[in-house]
């Protein structure tokens, strides 16, 4: 769906974005584990300010493409995020189910800002009514693997973000 030179071009203009958004102030970028490792990871690189690093776990999907639709924290943040601007990183906004989670245990922390950069959106599947405030790119209704999102665990390490195809029986 987006090779690794369009995401590259693409999470260099969020990082610009951020940059000048937050302008001499210092910010904490908190990943979502695991899919948005390799997204935070390029996308501090593009960032050009004092940054830190945190992660948030959570489990919200079995082994296959279904929610469980239940949202369940299984790693806190390391540092208090109080008077901090966090910025959460995620790999995709699909139903909303788990960045409406995140923010409230998130804004629970008291932070300055908080705000959301997800690499894609799937506008369409939304059940909450949340958005992010950086995207990547918007996407249809397809399931997406590669580019640290998984399939019951595999492919995160495809450099391009790939659909992956319906089984055929
Ligand atoms: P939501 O709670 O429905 O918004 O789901 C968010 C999480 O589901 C994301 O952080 C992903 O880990 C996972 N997810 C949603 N859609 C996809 C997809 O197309 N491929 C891989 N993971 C996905
Ligand atoms: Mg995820």
């Amino acid at each position: 769906m987006f090779t690794r030179q369009q995401i590259a071009t693409r999470v260099a203009e969020i990082g610009a974005q951020i940059s000048r958004d937050y302008a001499g102030e210092t910010v904490v970028l908190v990943g979502v584990l695991k899919g948005a490792c390799l997204f935070l990871s390029d996308l501090a690189r593009n960032i050009a300010l004092d940054a830190t690093f945190d992660f948030i776990g959570v489990s919200s999907y079995g082994a296959g493409k279904q929610s469980s639709g239940e949202v369940k924290l299984t790693k806190d943040v390391d540092s208090p995020l109080q008077g901090k601007n966090v910025i959460i990183v995620e790999d995709i906004l699909d139903t909303g189910v788990t960045m409406t989670y995140l923010t409230k245990v998130l804004q629970a922390a008291q932070p300055k800002s908080l705000k959301i950069a997800a690499l894609l959106d799937k506008p369409s599947r939304r059940t909450m009514p949340i958005q992010a405030d950086y995207f990547g790119f918007k996407i249809p209704d397809e399931f997406v693997i590669g580019y640290g999102m998984d399939f019951a665990e595999r492919y995160r390490n495809l450099p391009d973000v790939c659909v992956l195809e319906p089984e055929k029986n």
